[in-house]
């Protein structure tokens, strides 16, 4: 009775620990987030809602959001293939090789290099609802 109990209770709390770290991580970069994001991003994406016309799709409310699916925006058959949720892992892979991981993609970006960056960028656009 204990044990069957125990298991699925330590299962709860790891997952709230693990949300907590998340949580953690992304304070301290937050700044470091919108900088990167102006340098490398903000040239063909915007992250106000509505903003359309940018050679990118708007990544207002991207994380979470199904690859390839904001309405009116023109994408690649590969992006649109991709048939992901776009959370913190993927949109990290993305950015470091977006050919390699979308063979075939529309974003003509070389990759972000620094893992640093690419944490902030993503933790930057959590934040965009
Ligand atoms: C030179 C322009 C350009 C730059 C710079 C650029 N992107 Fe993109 N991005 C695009 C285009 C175009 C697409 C659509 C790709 C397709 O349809 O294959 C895209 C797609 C995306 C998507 C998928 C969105 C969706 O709705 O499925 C994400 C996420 C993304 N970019 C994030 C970023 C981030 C983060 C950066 C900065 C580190 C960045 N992009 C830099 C042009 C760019």
């Amino acid at each position: 009775m204990f044990t069957s109990l125990r298991l699925p209770l330590i299962g709860l709390l790891s997952l709230t620990l693990a949300q907590a770290a998340l949580a953690a991580d992304c304070a301290p970069v937050q700044s470091r987030g919108a900088e990167v994001f102006a340098n490398e991003c903000g040239v063909c994406h915007a992250v106000s809602k509505g903003t359309t016309g940018m050679m990118g799709p708007n990544l207002a409310g991207v994380v979470g959001r199904k690859s390839g699916s904001l309405e009116g925006f023109n994408y690649s058959q590969a992006m649109r293939s991709k048939n992901i949720d776009w959370q913190a892992e993927n949109i990290e892979q993305l950015i470091t090789q977006p050919q390699a991981y979308v063979p075939g993609t529309y974003m003509p970006y070389m990759g972000l290099a620094s893992a640093d960056d690419r944490q902030a960028v993503v933790c930057y656009l959590k934040e965009q609802h």
